[in-house]
């Protein structure tokens, strides 16, 4: 059930804007459905956090049983303050340094690697222990350049013809390779890529020997609808494909393996909405431009990757269609949350809903022209509740001044 109009006009009224709002159902219910289309028994859903980091929402996956996929130091930490113990989570950061390394291996948490320099040097102060590898899997999807992972055009992944490198560290250094991982990229568009990438994981799987090998990690990956053209994938038809293709493997291979996936858009994207106040309506010929109180550093991902999200007036639902550049209040011309955009007759202090707005959206937020980030809100059964409060623009400053930070004391 979608949130009610009338309580998101609630919410503006009482926490201001511009707000994230999080429907904390919507991600429940997101968990689910993912969990009933890949029914293996030991199924691991590893949240990948970097979409949304928002403590509320990790500490209802972490109640629903799901475990993490890092990538930072700082999502590392986070994820244990919201209670994940260790052992559910996966560390895949990219270009780690050694300090990075040995933080994470203090924390007891298993390492990903993805480079064959990488893991030598992790080999050398870790020898014996377990590890995950991460293969660049050689296809190329996702809904955007920027997030296409695998392939020779990216920098992710161990390549798949260098496992006879990998194994030679692996034996001389005694590492127990539990897991084998890849991710093709963010918002998967052709069915088939994840199934082309889970076979050439599983072919290493199956002419190496890896003997300590626990699961197989597909990555992420899995699409939302955004754009008004876009529909949901039916992943309970991919499923049943995936579950009989792993279970064939999985009897080849003669034992059980676990399978893992880290969805983060499929199980915040939609669960979020930003809300915003219009200020300003200013007519430029034949361009009708809706001035907003937030700005692509609050949300960028229709400028960084020209995603559609769609938009509704909240306050004038039925009014006459329009067309409308829908922008945000930062000293540039690319901060456009829509280009001719028909919306209901937008007013001066009408607040509008930006749509889908879970996934790479606050997580992916920043302070340019020291504007502080949106506060939070979550819903659960139709109750609102403040998650985050908004910092003033004194709070801010506040955390940026040079002289609050002693560089040398700065522990990365
Ligand atoms: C290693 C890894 N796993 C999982 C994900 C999550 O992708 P998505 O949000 O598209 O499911 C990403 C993001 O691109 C990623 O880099």
């Amino acid at each position: 059930m979608e949130i009610a109009t009338s309580l998101l006009k609630n919410i503006a009224r009482k926490y201001g804007t511009p707000t994230y709002v999080y429907d904390l159902d919507r991600i429940k219910h997101q968990y689910q459905l993912f969990c009933e289309a890949f029914p293996w028994p030991t199924l691991r859903v590893c949240y990948a956090m970097k979409a949304n980091y928002n403590h509320s929402i990790l500490t209802t996956l972490k109640n629903l049983g799901a475990g993490i996929d890092a990538v930072s130091p700082g999502d590392l930490h986070m994820a244990l303050s919201c209670g994940f113990n260790p052992s559910d989570i996966i560390y895949t950061a990219n270009n780690i340094t050694d300090a990075e390394m040995d933080e994470v291996m203090a924390e007891g948490v298993l390492m990903n690697i993805d480079s064959l320099s990488r893991l030598e040097r992790y080999a050398k102060k870790y020898p014996n222990t377990p590890v995950c590898l991460r293969f660049n899997p050689g296809v190329v999807d996702g809904e955007h350049d920027k997030i296409k992972t695998g392939g020779d055009l990216t920098k992710f992944g161990i390549l798949l013809e260098d496992v006879d490198k990998v194994k030679t560290i692996i034996c001389n250094n005694g590492l127990k390779v539990t897991g084998l991982h890849e991710h093709t990229g963010s918002g998967l568009i052709k069915p088939d890529s994840i199934l082309t990438a889970m076979e050439r994981i599983m072919s290493i799987a199956t002419r190496k020997n890896f003997p300590d090998l626990t699961f197989l990690d597909f990555g992420g990956g899995f699409k939302v609808p955004y754009g008004p053209d876009e529909t949901q994938v039916d992943y309970k038809q991919m499923g049943i494909r995936i579950m009989e293709r792993f279970s064939r493997f999985t009897r080849t291979y003669g034992r059980q393996l676990g399978i893992w996936f880290e969805p983060g858009k499929y199980l915040t994207a939609q669960a979020g909405q930003l809300l915003v106040k219009v200020n300003t309506i200013k007519h430029n010929r034949n361009r009708t431009i809706c001035g907003t109180d937030s700005g692509f550093p609050q949300l960028i991902r229709p400028m960084f990757y020209d995603a559609h999200h769609t938009i509704k007036n909240i306050s004038n639902p039925k009014g006459k269609p329009f067309v409308y550049d829908i922008c945000g209040n930062i000293c540039e011309t690319g901060d456009l949350f829509a280009k001719d955009r028909s919306l209901p007759e937008i007013r001066e202090n009408d607040i509008l809903s930006i749509k889908d707005a879970g996934a790479y959206c606050y997580a992916m937020g920043g302070t340019y022209n020291l504007r502080p980030m949106p506060g939070e809100v979550i819903v659960e059964n139709q109750k609102a509740s403040l998650s985050r409060k908004r910092l003033t623009s004194r709070q801010l400053i506040d955390l940026i001044r040079r002289e609050s930070f002693d560089i040398t004391d700065a522990d990365d």
